[in-house]
C-alpha cells in the first residue's frame, strides 16, 4: 500500500457517514473504487435486471462478449445494513449471472466472494482499515488487470483446447480416410497470434447454426424502430456477428436508409424484393439479398419496396401465410448470428408473419406517455402470437429511443410507468427495461443520417460533416454498441434459460 493509494481511500471513505444512504454508497463509495481498480465507466453496468435479479453493478461483462459470463458483480447496501445478512442474495446474482467473483459491501465492511461451479466460496473479508492495509491484494484479486489477464487466458486456453481438437480430428480422418486432410502440425500454442477485438467476438452465441430473429416492434409510429434497427444491426456487425436485415415494412425506410433505393437499386435492376419473397413460393431469401459494406461493418439487407402497400389481400389469401418467412428462413438459420427484421407500425400481416419468423421481440419505445401506452398493446400482440406458435416467443425487452437526457425527472416518471405497465401480466413481469446505459439519445444527428444512407458509426468518413457532427455520432454509436451488448448478454440469457 503506497502512502498516495492510502490516501486516496482515505478520502473515498470520507465521502459518507453511517446515516448515508444505498446510492450514496455506489457514488461515493463503489464507482471511486472501481476508478483505483483501472476500470472506466464503459465497463461497468449499474441496475442490470437479469432474470429478475436487479444487480447494483456487473463488471467486465461489457469488455468482451467472448465470455458467456461476467467477472465480477457488487451488491451495495446502505451503511447501517449488516451484510452478513445480505450474503445470501449476492450467492443467488452470482449463480444466475454466472459471475466469476463478488463484491458485497455497505461502505464500512467488504466481501470477497468467489463462484466455482455455483458453489460460491467467501475469499476475504475487510473492513475499511484492513481494506487499507491490504488494498494491494484487494487491487490484485478485483483490479482491471486481472480482469483483462483473466480473459486471455481463457481465450488462450480455449484456443489450446481447439487446436488440440483439431489435431485429434485431423490424425482420425487421415488414419480413415485418404481425403489429405491436414492441419499443420508445427503450430503449437505459443504460435498462437493475440486476437483482434473482432475476432475475440468471433460468434460465440448460436454456435449450433441457429440465428436469433428478432422483430424490433412497436405499433406505435414514430417511436425509433428503424433507427434502431440500422444502427444496432452496424453494432452486431462491429462485435462480430453476422447479421441479416429484413425490411418488411411498404415505407422501405430501412432499405433506404442504407442507401438501397428500391426502384433504381431493386426493380430497374430486376431484382427481387421482400414482397415476392413472401408471395412467390419459387423465391428465395438469397434471391432478395443485398450486400452493403461500410469500412468495416458489413450487413446483408431484404429490402422492401412500396408495392407491399397493396398486397395485403394477397398476403392474406395466400396459404399458411404467416409461418411463410419463418419457413423460408429455416435455410439460413447457420449463416447469420442476428436477423433482425424491421416491421410497419401497425398489427397487419407483415406483423403477423414478422413475429411467428422470430425467436424474441425487442420492443423500442420513446419515455413519453403515447409510446409507453402502446407498450400494452404490443405486448398484448406478441403474447396472442405466442398461442399459436411452436417454440414460445420471448420479449428480450424494452429499449429506449430518442432519451432526452436533460429530463431526468420525465425519465424517472416514465420509467415507473414502464415497470407498472410490465408488472401488470403474469407473461411480462420478467420482460426488462434495459438499462440507461442503453438508452439512445435524441441527437439531430441521428436524424440525419438515413438520408446519408449509411449507419451513424459511418458518419466518421463523411467529410460533409463537423468534428462536431463527428463527435455526436460517435456519442450515438457508443450508445447503440452497449445496446448490441446488453443485446447479446440477454439472449445468451434467453438462451440459457430455454435450455
Ligand atoms: N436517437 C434519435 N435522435 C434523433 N432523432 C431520431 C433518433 N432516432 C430516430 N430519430 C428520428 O425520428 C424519426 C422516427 O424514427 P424511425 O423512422 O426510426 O421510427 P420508426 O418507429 O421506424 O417509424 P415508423 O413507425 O414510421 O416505422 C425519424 O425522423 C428519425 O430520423
Ligand atoms: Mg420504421
Amino acid at each position: 500500500m503506497t502512502a498516495d493509494s492510502s490516501s486516496t481511500l482515505q478520502d473515498i471513505f470520507k465521502a459518507i457517514t453511517p446515516n448515508s444512504n444505498e446510492s450514496d454508497v455506489e457514488k461515493k463509495i463503489v464507482i471511486p473504487l472501481l476508478l483505483t481498480l483501472g476500470y472506466t465507466h464503459a465497463d461497468w453496468q449499474s441496475q442490470v435486471v437479469i432474470l429478475q435479479s436487479k444487480l447494483d453493478f456487473l463488471v467486465g461483462q461489457s469488455d468482451s462478449v467472448l465470455l458467456t459470463t461476467p467477472y465480477l458483480i457488487i451488491e451495495v447496501k446502505a451503511p447501517n445494513k449488516n451484510i452478513a445478512h445480505s450474503v445470501w442474495q449476492i450467492n443467488n446474482y452470482m449463480r444466475r449471472a454466472g459471475a466469476v467473483l463478488g463484491l458485497l459491501t455497505n461502505g464500512y465492511d467488504f466481501r470477497i466472494l468467489y463462484n466455482y461451479e455455483e458453489k460460491i466460496t467467501q475469499i476475504v473479508e475487510y473492513s475499511r482499515t484492513t481494506l487499507i492495509n491490504q488494498y494491494k491484494i484487494f487491487h490484485k484479486i478485483l483490479s482491471k488487470k486481472t480482469y483483462l489477464h483473466y480473459t486471455a487466458t481463457l481465450y488462450k486456453n480455449q484456443q489450446q483446447i481447439r487446436l488440440h481438437f483439431l489435431k485429434l480430428i485431423s490424425q482420425t480422418v487421415q488414419q480413415e480416410s485418404t481425403l489429405g486432410f491436414s492441419i499443420n502440425s508445427h503450430t503449437s500454442a505459443n504460435q498462437i497470434q493475440q486476437p483482434s477485438e473482432k475476432e475475440m467476438l468471433l460468434p460465440e452465441t448460436h454456435k449450433e447454426g441457429k440465428s436469433m430473429i428478432i422483430t424490433v416492434f412497436n405499433n406505435k409510429g414514430g417511436v425509433g424502430k428503424t433507427t434502431t434497427t440500422i444502427n444496432l444491426a452496424a453494432a452486431l456487425n462491429k462485435l462480430g456477428k453476422r447479421v441479416l436485415l429484413i425490411d418488411i415494412d411498404a415505407q422501405a425506410n430501412l432499405t433506404t436508409g442504407l442507401g438501397i433505393d428500391p426502384l433504381e437499386d431493386v426493380e430497374q435492376q430486376g431484382k427481387k424484393d421482400i414482397s415476392h419473397l413472401l408471395t412467390d413460393p419459387r423465391t428465395s431469401v438469397e434471391d432478395t439479398l443485398i450486400h452493403k459494406q461500410w469500412d468495416d461493418v458489413e450487413l446483408d439487407i431484404v429490402p422492401s419496396h412500396i408495392r407491399l402497400c397493396d398486397m395485403e389481400a394477397t398476403l392474406i389469401n395466400t396459404p399458411d401465410i404467416d409461418r411463410i418467412l419463418a419457413r423460408k428462413l429455416k435455410k439460413y438459420r447457420h449463416k447469420y448470428d442476428y436477423v433482425l427484421i424491421d416491421p410497419p407500425p401497425s398489427f397487419g400481416k407483415a406483423n403477423t408473419i414478422s413475429l411467428m419468423a422470430s425467436s424474441g421481440v425487442l420492443i423500442p419505445t420513446q419515455l413519453a406517455h403515447y409510446p409507453i401506452r402502446a407498450l400494452e398493446y404490443v405486448m398484448n400482440r406478441a403474447i396472442a402470437v405466442d398461442q399459436y406458435r411452436d417454440e414460445p416467443l420471448p420479449i428480450l425487452g424494452v429499449a429506449v429511443s430518442m432519451y432526452n437526457r436533460a429530463a431526468t425527472k420525465v425519465a424517472q416518471s416514465m420509467t415507473n410507468e414502464i415497470f407498472n405497465i410490465l408488472s401488470k401480466k403474469p407473461e411480462t413481469q420478467n420482460v426488462d427495461l434495459f438499462p440507461q446505459n442503453t438508452w439512445i439519445p435524441n441527437l439531430s444527428i441521428v436524424a440525419s443520417t438515413p438520408n446519408k444512407g449509411y449507419p451513424i458509426c459511418f458518419a466518421e468518413f463523411d467529410n460533409e460533416l463537423s468534428s462536431k457532427d463527428k463527435e455526436a455520432a460517435q456519442d450515438a454509436f457508443d450508445c447503440y454498441m452497449k445496446l448490441a451488448k446488453h443485446l447479446i448478454l440477454v439472449t445468451q440469457v434467453k438462451e440459457q434459460a430455454n435450455g
